[in-house]
């Protein structure tokens, strides 16, 4: 819809269908505009938070006139006899009136799904460049929230540099690993990520809740034979099995799975959560897959439980599917960066005479966003 020309009240004033020129209908209830007044008396100028509860709007609020002039609708309402105006640019960006059954596992605007031939070029920036230009930071930021993955090169080869990715968003989210931890093989590790064993593409810490959002490991040395980091999207694995098995994906997606660490003296981490997790309107907002860390599923009915188990060892096969995976060797200084409830991460095993030896930390997906949509007004303001 390029513009809005006319407002009608409908209902009895119980809504206000605005049409554009282009024969398009957007409705918007009058309760709904109400809430979102964007005058001084409902929302703070200075922070933008609302001023007023939900029980300060009267029940029976309905509109009683409704116009047009110069981009802007302006409102009246009763009983409160209040007026406000709406930019109609603002409105259009704030829609609601769609098709209301979307489909299961649908994804976010702005979500780009991949698989093996995911261009690593693109996905990649100079750790000084994205210190130091903020359009370089904005367009890492971006791939990893559209792919979820990212990488930065040319970064010191120091223990703890990984703190200093992290602060390029947010903020390090530390654990009972440590603010950061070490990968690499050790004796008696309390987790078989500190070994030299190949380890299947997974999430992190799907044991916790909330689950860390994002990951980022770092090289210092990886002189050793193999060892290559691979990455898989969860999504596109998920929307594959959907595709190739429907009631595979209702059964992943609809009951918990159950994920434990009890690997430590003093720690005994359990969640429960699907291994596809759906919001209630059927988006796709997550998946956790982690054999060394499942538990003992007991959230599926005995009837249920056999398939569940043909549906996880299908969404398994589809994860190690060489399809599905892209894989390079990180080089000292180098690093990726993953969303945690989306990519998964393997290792190739390694050994023999060199070491690897790589650093990982947690850090939060909302302090990312939250920087990349500051960073989006800046470059716009700055390009007008
Ligand atoms: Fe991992």
């Amino acid at each position: 819809m390029t513009s809005f020309d006319t407002a009608e009240i409908i209902d009895r004033g119980s809504a206000v269908a605005l049409h554009g020129d282009d024969g398009g209908v957007l409705r918007f209830h009058a309760v709904w505009l109400r809430d979102n007044a964007r005058d001084a008396e409902t929302r703070s100028p200075g922070n933008g938070q609302k001023l007023i509860t939900i029980g300060d709007i009267p029940a029976d609020t309905r509109v009683v006139s409704a116009a047009f002039a110069g981009g802007r609708l302006t409102v009246t309402f009763a009983p409160e006899q209040k007026t406000v105006d709406f930019s109609v640019s603002w409105l259009a960006a704030h829609a609601y009136d769609r098709d209301p059954s979307p489909p299961r596992g649908r994804l976010a605007d702005g979500v780009d799904i991949w698989r093996a031939g995911l261009d690593l070029a693109a996905a990649t920036a100079d750790f000084d460049a994205a210190h130091r230009d903020r359009r370089v930071l904005r367009d890492w930021l971006d791939h990893i929230r559209r792919r979820g993955f990212a990488i930065l090169t040319g970064g010191p080869v120091e223990s703890g540099a990984l703190a200093r990715v992290a602060a390029l968003f947010g903020y390090v989210r530390e654990t009972n690993y440590g603010r950061w931890f070490d990968v690499r093989s050790e004796i008696n590790p309390t987790n078989l990520a500190y070994t030299g064993l190949g380890l299947q593409a997974h999430t992190d810490n799907p044991y916790r809740d909330p689950v860390p959002t994002l990951q980022i490991l770092y090289c210092l040395e990886n002189s050793a034979e193999g060892g290559d980091s691979v990455i898989v999207d969860g999504f596109a694995a998920a929307l594959r099995l959907r595709e190739e098995a429907p009631a595979a994906f209702d059964l992943l997606s609809k009951y918990c799975a159950r994920f434990e660490y009890a690997g430590a003296a003093g720690v005994r981490l359990r969640a429960r959560r699907p291994m596809i997790e759906l919001a209630p309107d059927g988006e796709l907002i997550g998946v956790r897959f982690n054999n060394r860390s499942a538990a003992p599923f007991v959230d599926i009915p005995y009837d249920d439980m056999a398939g569940y188990y043909d549906a996880y060892r299908r969404l398994g096969a589809i994860i190690d599917d060489p399809q599905m995976a892209v894989a390079f060797k990180l080089s000292p200084g180098e690093c990726f960066i993953v969303d945690n409830t989306r990519v998964l991460h393997a290792r190739a095993g390694y050994s023999g005479a060199g070491t690897r030896w790589l650093q990982g930390c947690y850090a939060d997906r909302d302090g990312l966003l939250s920087t990349l949509a500051a960073l989006d007004e800046e470059v716009v303001e700055a390009a007008e």
